[in-house]
C-alpha cells in the first residue's frame, strides 16, 4: 500500500534515534504519526524523543522509545512484543540502525565483520520477524535501510558493502512475497550522509575511499527522510535519494565496466600520488 497520508499511522523505526532514523521519524511526526524508535544509548534515546515531540501537531499523537540491541534476537523478541502490547501494532517500519568500519579487507578484524552483519542484516531480520503478523494485518510498510555501497562494491567496505549488497537482496525476495498480503517493502540506498556515523567513519576511512567520493554531494538526512516519505507515497521498491545516486544506480546497472574503470582510475590516480 502506498502511502500519502501519515496522520495516525504507527511508525517504528530502529536507529531513530540518530542521523537518517531520527531525521525520519520527526519528519513522520511532523505528519501526525505515532512514533516509536529503537537504539542502545538511552541517552541518546531520550534526547531524540524531545526532538520528535517538538515536531507533533497534534496533542493526540505519541511517541516513545525502546532500549534494544537490533542483532540480539531474543531483547527484540521480548521488547517488540511488549512494545506492541503497550503502543501499537505497527504500520510502518523503518530499518535504520546500523554500523560501519570503512577499512581496507585486511585491517577489519573477525569481530567487526561480525559486528556488522549482525546489526546490518541480522537485525533487519530480527525487527521484521517480529513485527510481520502486524504489518500483514495493517498492509503496512517496510523501509529498509541499504545505502549505494549496496550496489556499488566501494574500496575500503567489503564488511559493509556485504552487508548492504545482503540487505537488498532480503528486501527483494520479502517484497515479492509480501506482495499478496499487501504489505509493501522498499530498499532505501542513500549516497554520503551528514549524520554521526559519516563523521565517525571519515576519521578512519582510507585515503583511497575519500578519493573516490570526493566529487559527490554530501545529502543531509533531512534530505533523505523527505525522499523516504516520497518513496513511500510512490510505493517503488528502490528509494534512491538525490539526482546523484540515481544517476550512479543506473550507470551500475547499464554500464558496469565504465563504474569499475572510473573508479579504479581514481584509486590508482591516488596510490601513485602517495607513492
Ligand atoms: N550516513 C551515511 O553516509 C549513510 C549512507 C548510506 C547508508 N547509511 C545507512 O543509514 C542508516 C543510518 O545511518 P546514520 O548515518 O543515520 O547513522 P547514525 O547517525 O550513526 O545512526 C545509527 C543509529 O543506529 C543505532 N544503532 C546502531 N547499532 C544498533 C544496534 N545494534 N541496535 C539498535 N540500534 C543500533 C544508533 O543508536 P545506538 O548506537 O545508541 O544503538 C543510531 O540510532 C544505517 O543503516 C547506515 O548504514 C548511512
Amino acid at each position: 500500500m502506498k502511502i500519502k497520508d501519515f496522520a495516525g499511522k504507527t511508525a517504528y523505526i530502529s536507529g531513530g534515534s540518530s542521523g537518517i532514523g531520527l531525521a525520519c521519524a520527526e519528519m513522520l511526526a511532523a505528519r501526525g504519526a505515532d512514533v516509536l524508535i529503537m537504539a542502545r544509548r538511552l541517552g541518546q534515546l531520550e534526547t531524540a524523543i524531545k526532538q520528535i515531540e517538538a515536531k507533533r501537531i497534534s496533542e493526540k499523537q505519541r511517541f516513545t522509545s525502546v532500549q534494544v540491541d537490533v542483532s540480539d534476537r531474543e531483547q527484540v523478541a521480548d521488547s517488540l512484543a511488549r512494545a506492541v502490547k503497550e503502543f501499537a501494532p505497527p504500520d510502518i517500519l523503518i530499518n535504520s540502525a546500523g554500523v560501519s568500519f570503512p577499512q581496507k579487507f585486511e585491517d577489519i578484524p573477525f569481530e567487526k565483520y561480525d559486528e556488522i552483519m549482525r546489526v546490518n542484516l541480522y537485525g533487519t531480520w530480527n525487527t521484521i520477524s517480529n513485527l510481520l503478523p502486524y504489518l500483514k494485518q495493517s498492509h503496512g510498510y517496510i523501509v529498509n535501510v541499504s545505502s549505494v555501497a549496496g550496489y556499488i562494491g566501494v574500496f575500503g567496505m567489503t564488511a559493509y558493502s556485504a552487508s548492504k549488497f545482503a540487505v537488498i537482496g532480503f528486501s527483494e525476495a520479502l517484497r515479492s512475497e509480501m506482495k499478496r498480503f499487501d504489505v509493501t517493502v522498499s530498499v532505501l540506498c542513500p549516497p554520503d550522509v551528514d549524520t554521526p556515523m559519516l563523521e565517525r567513519a571519515g576519521k578512519i576511512k582510507p585515503e583511497e575511499t575519500k578519493a573516490i567520493s570526493a566529487t559527490a554531494k554530501v545529502m543531509t538526512a533531512g534530505e533523505v527522510a523527505r525522499a523516504v516519505l516520497e518513496g513511500m507515497g510512490k510505493g517503488n521498491f528502490m528509494i534512491l535519494p538525490g539526482s546523484g545516486t540515481r544517476f550512479t544506480y543506473n550507470m551500475k546497472r547499464l554500464f558496469p565496466w565504465l563504474v569499475e574503470s572510473i573508479t579504479d582510475r581514481r584509486i590508482s590516480k591516488f596510490q601513485k600520488k602517495a607513492a
